[in-house]
């Protein structure tokens, strides 16, 4: 039953549709409370469905495991309907949208049989902010309902302030396992044979059938905030991006607030909260947001930043109390684990976190020994837990305003090619590198992992329309505004002839973040490089830090003629598949880096 103060007939009529076409056994409208999610997680323990962690090592803390078969987002599964093909661009995988309809009413007709049907009403952004919007997410995996609980504002307040408007994102989400009467279900039921992750612009809808992982699943995340909010962004003159914001706090009590977007698994959890290395005490990093960041231009010309989301959903191999320190504080209660390993007292451990215990259960529910050639956790197996158990959570993450962003930063995972950081001269150019940004694939999607592929902001699997769109867009926000962020570029994934990664990464990356504030506040020598403004040596705060000399740090900072010479022809293949929509304005900078890379 609805909660009575629920008279939006949209939804109630949306409601009693897809209750009629998916056919589950029930309907049960989520309020959001700790009491709600309790006792789901008890239902689910109950049934086999989910381990509860040791009270005393773990307390309220629990692991799921997933089907081998669905383990990370489905980038070949997922599409982008708009009517005309083109609008989609070439980037993204389109059908027809009355097509994938019909297509997918067959799919999800009967989807839901023998299972509850859970409506989940949430907001992406602080709850009635301007900067917010609100999603009804309708799913048949109650481990879902709580994903989304811990990873958005979810609940009754959210019907409240939707009232009997009819502006909210319709998200439909099945796994795709009917369950025929009598037949026991499984730990993970999901679809092997057959996903899609389907959106539908124009019309503001998301359908998903078959998995029941991430971003093919949680709709508030990739799919709402991403794929349907950049478009959204590009009618209404703001930008939704696959970014973390961070506060950055110096000695003299100056802050001020950055962006950072690197792909999927290349380091935005750990960056947005870093813990500045010793010598660097009197700096404070505070974390706005580790994933997305919604972005929109104030009165005063520069860009708000808000984190759509209330929760991260980060990578758990690596992390440790060495990379992320604070991540590792906010898992001790209250999280929800999914494909990590399972030691003997029933605690958690991954790849990364330390000397692996003698004997573990590993992600898929075998025994486990180390050396036994095997991982014990899956490469992206993942922690969900609530923004608010973040020691570094800045205080006006919540703020319904936004915080002002002084600066953007763009990062690849680039064994070689792009140096250690640099400034870029200009909006327009600092677009221009953003857009040709290549990085190695990872993990979290399916797929080949560590070829090169463009990666334009980080957006390439999340952009909701033609790219080439995006990068005018994207020209058209920064120059309509008097304080546009300046922006950098960084690489933080340069390996030696050994493979071993040249830089020390993580903490010691507040020595760049450093160099990164004090150009904004016009304070930090730079020279230029044929790609932009860079660093010296002795630009750099090397205090306790011996272990780069500046022979190393001439290799960090490199640019190898014939290494770019590849790179330019590879993001020439790249802009041609977008040209009929690529911005002018692109050719002219490219021609000229080409001179001057001579
Ligand atoms: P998504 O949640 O998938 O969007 O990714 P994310 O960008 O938040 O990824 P995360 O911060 O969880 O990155 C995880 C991976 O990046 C792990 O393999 C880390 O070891 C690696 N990583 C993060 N920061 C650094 C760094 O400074 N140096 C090196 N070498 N690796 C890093
Ligand atoms: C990513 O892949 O960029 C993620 C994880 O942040 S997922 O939510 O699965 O998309
Ligand atoms: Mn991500």
């Amino acid at each position: 039953m609805p909660p009575k103060s629920t008279s939006n007939s949209k939804l109630l009529a949306w409601v009693d549709e897809v209750k009629t076409l998916c056919q589950p056994d029930s309907v049960y409208w989520c309020d959001g409370t700790q009491d709600e999610y309790d006792r789901l997680a008890g239902e689910l323990v109950e049934a086999g469905k989910l381990i509860r962690l040791n009270p005393q090592k773990r307390p309220n803390s629990f692991l799921a495991r997933s089907d081998a078969s669905d383990v990370a987002r489905v980038e070949d599964k997922t599409y982008v309907c708009t009517t005309d093909k083109v609008d989609a661009g070439p980037t993204n995988n389109w059908m027809d949208p009355a097509l994938m309809k019909e297509k997918l009413t067959g799919l999800f007709q009967g989807s839901m049989k023998g299972r509850t049907m859970y409506v989940v009403p949430y907001s992406m952004g602080p709850i009635g902010s301007p900067l917010s919007h609100i999603g009804v997410e309708l799913t048949d995996s109650p481990y879902v309902v709580l994903s989304m609980k811990l990873m958005t504002r979810m609940g009754s307040q959210v019907l409240e302030v939707l009232g009997d408007s009819p502006d909210y994102v319709p998200c439909l989400h099945s796994v795709g396992a009917p369950l025929s009467s009598g037949k026991s279900d499984v730990a993970w039921p999901c679809n092997p044979e057959t996903k899609y992750i389907v959106h539908f612009p124009e019309t503001r809808e998301i359908w998903s059938y078959g998995s029941g992982y991430g971003g093919n699943a949680l709709l508030g995340k990739k799919c709402f905030a991403l794929r349907i909010a950049s478009t959204m962004a590009r009618d209404e003159g703001w930008l939704a991006e696959h970014m973390l914001v961070l506060g950055l706090e110096s000695p003299q009590g100056k802050k001020l607030y950055v962006s950072a977007a690197f792909p999927s698994a290349c380091g935005k959890t750990n960056l947005a909260m870093l813990i500045p290395p010793d010598n660097f005490k009197d700096w404070k990093v505070t974390t706005i947001g580790d994933d997305i960041a919604w972005l929109k231009p104030g009165k005063d010309g520069q860009l708000y930043a808000i984190n759509p989301e209330a929760g991260y959903f980060g990578v758990a191999p690596g992390t440790s109390a060495k990379t992320n320190p604070n991540a590792l504080a906010m898992l001790q209660s209250n999280c929800l684990f999914t494909n990590v390993a399972l030691t003997a007292d029933g605690d958690v451990w991954w790849e990364g976190l330390g000397e692996p215990p003698g004997q573990l259960i590993d992600w898929q529910g075998s025994e486990w020994t180390p050396g036994c050639g095997r991982k014990a956790a899956h490469p992206n197996s993942r922690f969900t837990v609530s923004a608010t158990q973040c020691p570094s959570l800045d205080p006006n993450w919540d703020d319904p305003k936004g915080v002002p962003i002084s600066a953007f930063i763009f990062g690849g995972r680039r064994s070689n090619t792009q140096p250690l950081v640099l400034e870029t001269p200009d909006w327009n150019k600092g677009v221009y590198a953003a857009a040709s940004m290549g990085s190695e694939t990872t993990a979290a999607a399916t797929g080949k992992v560590g070829e090169v592929r463009r990666d334009p902001m980080a957006m390439l699997p999340f952009c909701g329309y033609h790219m080439g769109d995006y990068f005018k867009h994207w020209l058209a926000v920064g120059n309509s505004i008097s304080s546009p962020p300046k922006i950098f570029c960084v690489n933080w994934f340069l390996t030696d002839e050994n493979g071993r990664f040249m830089w020390p990464g993580f903490g010691e990356n507040m020595r760049v973040l450093k160099w990164i504030f004090e150009r904004v506040e016009s304070k930090a020598p730079a020279v230029s490089s044929p790609l932009g403004l860079v660093p010296e040596f002795q630009d750099i705060d090397w205090t306790g830090l011996e272990s780069i000399s500046s022979a190393d740090w001439d290799k960090l900072m490199a640019i190898d003629p014939q290494l770019w010479s590849l790179e330019l022809s590879r993001r020439d293949d790249f802009f041609k598949r977008l040209a009929d929509r690529l911005p002018n304005e692109f050719v002219a900078i490219q021609d000229e880096l080409k001179a001057r890379l001579g």
